[in-house]
């Protein structure tokens, strides 16, 4: 699914932490997830997936509007993440859920090297009522 993928220690982390770190279930079996941190007022994706089975059901869409309503939850006002230039299918996710492009990194990803596509979003005040 990813050419370099997070280790578990890496997700392990991410739950001890307490991060928002949501999981999509089909019948049992993990469709997908989305794991965000936070800090003050922004925001920042730092993992999507959705397995290659579940792809196109909208899964992925869902994951990321719930994790910005639990972002918004925790007063954040800003989220950014970063994608690889390449990755067609995951920045036209983004940008129709109101993510525009706002810098690049240069060789910012290994295995194979490649630049990433900063991308930000605005979050309503409104959005934020449910803490997740
Ligand atoms: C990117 C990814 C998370 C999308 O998951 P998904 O559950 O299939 O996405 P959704 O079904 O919610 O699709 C939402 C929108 O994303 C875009 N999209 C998703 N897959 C696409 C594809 N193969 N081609 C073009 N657009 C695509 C479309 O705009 C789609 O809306 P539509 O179905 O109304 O046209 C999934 O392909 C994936 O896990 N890829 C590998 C990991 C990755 O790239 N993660 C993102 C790193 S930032």
């Amino acid at each position: 699914m990813f050419s370099d993928p997070w280790s578990a220690n890496d997700f392990a982390e991410c739950v001890a932490s307490g991060v928002p770190f949501l999981v999509a279930e089909r019948r049992a079996v993990v469709a997908g997830y989305v794991v965000a941190h936070c800090a003050a007022d922004e925001g920042e994706i730092l993992n999507l997936g959705v397995a290659v089975a579940y792809r196109r059901q909208g899964i992925a869409r869902a994951l990321v509007e719930r994790v910005l309503e639990a972002l918004a939850g925790r007063g954040v006002r800003t989220v950014y993440l970063e994608v690889r230039t390449s990755n067609a299918s995951a920045r036209r996710l983004y940008e129709s859920l109101g993510f525009g492009e706002v810098a690049r990194r240069a060789h910012y990803y290994r295995r194979p090297v490649e630049d990433a596509v900063v991308l930000r979003a605005a979050i309503p005040a409104e959005r934020g009522s449910a803490k997740l």
